[in-house]
């Protein structure tokens, strides 16, 4: 919850503070800029300790607690950190000359056609649960009622990406090809796969939470549901993609095969191979080869080209366009973090007391049990499993799901004063394709000397793919102007509202993807656009001129029109550099992912 480093933070923001081995001399504003957040989330974090709990609701939970559950002490490494170092440094069983890697004798490799899904298959294959991934066992939880309840969809940015139901986003369509269409063409833009937590000082988090426990292992003994505490240790570590995360890269890349293979015979027709784009970022870049092992198979060696810009502080990257924003990291971005803080205090109050009670000798505080969420939510992706998960209610993990989409909507998306600025570089990029027209003016996130080459960047393909984080798939969702996403908002911190249409775990979970579906169909004129987030397909009636049509379809002209208006007001220089400052608290709001205006 805490914005950007130290105490404990939902999805990726403290990597996005400029790192300590960062090449580039950091702009002094960031510095300056950054101490003053920092200051401003120490506050909160004081008040925030020092709030008393004075009644103790009844709880179903404890009283289903297995009865006799043993007492047991912590063992003194309780809480300590595990660690496996794979592969060892210098096996001494290596002997390259006799492993070769290539022996003859392939057989036979004759190729078949490509596949097309989502043109010639009578149904979609709809993406659903998290295969090796093992759900918490609620059993002898009075409460655990449902048991269509999906534990993994209530994890913000951290929940496994799968299709969202049919109609999620206000439209009765799905992503195969409409009746008279045919496809043309399309862009996707995905996120990493499921990953350790960000790097942090300790303090904060699952780690946090394991470095607290241990320092006082001596002092408590925990029983009941929290028995298994005694002997627990942190087996995280930092940032990489998990084994999940390489399967859910490698998934989506076999799937986008399956549903758009056929896209590849343009390239073969204009004797071309694809450039698809990540970036440096350890789990970025694998992120990347798992989706091009799955796409092309192994080896793609040959078969694309993979462009890898740098994520670093002060370098143009409109997939992490944050790392040329200093607004970004401003007071003013952190509200949905102060906000999802406060939520947290009003969700996770009785869940605090029940615990409370089958731990002796350590006072648990909101922000440890919000840290047990978490590390319910890592270990599972990371380890397969994690006993944190059957400690809490669904209406607990519904909370705990919501203050991700507090935190992501304030600070990234349609809340956010530099959500929109942040995403415009990537619409640049995406209207230079869809008009194969190179980017007139580079004004934002955008790199000339990648964007202008047309080996980097090239204009003229019928299937691209960019890889990028939680944060710019936001960022370039409200840049699009896709305000239905926003029609719940502002977001309050009091309660969930009961209809909203801005959920992080169906927008921005790992490996989400989002597909720009281009089509020529014979009921409308002129090539069309349509846009499918995570299997949903999105209305497009609010970019000007967009016609309501059941399947989502607008004009090519028409959208294009759009976001060159949406290009020509948005002000990269002011939002991300300028001097603006918006009221503290709930005073100042935007639903639209915009700054306040430049003074006339
Ligand atoms: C358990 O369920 C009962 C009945 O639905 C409800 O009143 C109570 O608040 C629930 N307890 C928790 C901890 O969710
Ligand atoms: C553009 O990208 C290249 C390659 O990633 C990088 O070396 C260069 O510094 C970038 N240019 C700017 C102005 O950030
Ligand atoms: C990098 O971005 C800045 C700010 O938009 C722009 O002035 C500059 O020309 C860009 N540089 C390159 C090489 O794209
Ligand atoms: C792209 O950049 C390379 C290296 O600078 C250059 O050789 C090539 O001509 C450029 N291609 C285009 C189409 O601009
Ligand atoms: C790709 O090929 C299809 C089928 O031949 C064609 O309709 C489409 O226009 C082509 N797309 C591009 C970008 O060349
Ligand atoms: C953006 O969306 C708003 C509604 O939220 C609409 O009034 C406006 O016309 C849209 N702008 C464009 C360029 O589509
Ligand atoms: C930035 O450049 C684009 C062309 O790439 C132009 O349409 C837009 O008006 C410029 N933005 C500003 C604020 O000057
Ligand atoms: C920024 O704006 C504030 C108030 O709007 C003003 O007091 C301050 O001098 C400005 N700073 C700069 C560097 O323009």
């Amino acid at each position: 919850m805490n914005p950007y480093n130290d105490v404990k933070s939902p999805g990726e923001y403290e990597e996005l503070l400029p790192q300590p081995n960062a090449t580039l001399v950091k702009p002094s504003l960031w510095n300056q800029r950054l101490r003053i957040v920092a200051a401003f989330v120490a506050g909160i974090l004081t008040c925030f300790s020092v709030l008393s709990y004075v009644h103790q609701p009844s709880c179903a939970i404890d009283q289903a607690a297995p009865s006799g559950a043993v007492e047991l002490y912590a063992a003194p490494w309780a809480g300590s950190s595990e660690v496996h170092h794979y592969p060892p440094a210098s096996p001494t069983n290596v002997n390259p000359s006799l492993f070769p890697t290539s022996v003859g004798y392939a057989g036979t490799t004759a190729t078949g056609a490509e596949p097309a899904i989502v043109v010639t298959a009578p149904s979609y294959p709809v993406h659903t649960g998290a295969p090796n991934l093992v759900a918490p066992s609620f059993k002898g939880h009075r409460n655990h009622t449902s048991s269509k309840f999906d534990i993994f969809r209530y994890w913000g940015n951290l929940s496994p990406w799968f299709s969202v139901e049919r109609g999620a986003f206000g439209l009765d369509s799905s992503p195969e090809v409409p009746d008279t269409c045919r496809i043309t063409g399309l862009h996707l833009l995905h996120r990493h796969g499921a990953r350790y937590p960000s790097h942090s000082d300790g303090s904060s988090g699952p780690a946090g939470l394991a470095s607290r426990l241990n320092e006082h292992a001596a002092e408590w003994k925990a029983k009941g549901h929290l028995a298994f505490l005694n002997t627990w240790t942190y087996k995280l570590g930092e940032e990489l993609l998990t084994p999940f995360g390489r399967q859910q890269l490698y998934d989506l890349g076999v799937s986008t095969r399956l549903k758009y293979g056929f896209l590849l015979k343009n390239f073969s027709e204009t004797n071309t191979i694809p450039v698809f784009r990540t970036e440096s970022q350890n789990r970025m870049l694998d992120s990347a080869l798992n989706f091009a092992i799955g796409f092309f198979g192994y080896p793609f060696e040959g078969q694309y080209q993979q462009s890898i810009t740098i994520e670093n502080t002060g370098i143009n990257n409109t997939l992490a366009p944050y790392m040329t924003c200093p607004n970004f990291y401003s007071e003013e971005n952190i509200r949905g973090f102060i906000y999802a803080r406060k939520w947290a205090e009003i969700y996770l109050e009785d869940a605090r007391h029940r615990l409370q009670k089958h731990l002796h000798g350590y006072h648990l505080t909101i922000d440890d049990i919000y840290s047990m969420q978490e590390t319910c939510a890592y270990e599972t992706v990371a380890i397969g499993y994690s006993k944190f998960c059957e400690l809490f209610t669904e209406e607990e993990w519904e909370g705990y799901d919501y203050s991700l989409d507090l935190g992501f909507w304030y600070s990234t998306a349609w809340g956010s004063p530099v959500g929109r600025v942040l995403g415009i570089g990537y619409v640049q990029e995406l209207v230079a394709r869809l008009t194969h027209t190179p980017i007139a003016e580079h004004n934002s996130s955008t790199n000339a000397t990648l964007d202008d080459n047309a080996t980097t960047f090239p204009l003229d393909q019928s299937l691209y793919v960019d890889a990028t984080h939680e944060i710019t798939v936001l960022n370039v969702l409200t840049a699009l102007n896709l305000s239905n996403f926003a029609a719940a908002g502002p977001l309050p911190y009091t309660h969930i509202p009961r209809h909203r249409s801005f959920k992080t775990s169906h927008l921005a979970p790992f490996a989400t993807n989002v597909h720009f579906q281009l089509l020529s169909c014979a009921h409308t004129h002129g090539p069309q656009v349509r846009i499918i987030v995570n299997d949903g397909v999105v209305p497009l009636t609010s970019l000007r001129g967009c016609p309501h049509q059941p399947d989502g379809l607008c004009p090519l002209d028409t959208f294009v029109a759009a976001l060159s208006e949406i290009i020509q007001t948005t002000d990269w220089q002011w939002g991300c550099h300028g001097n603006w400052s918006v009221a503290a608290g709930d005073v100042w709001n935007t639903t639209t992912g915009s700054y306040p205006p430049r003074p006339v």
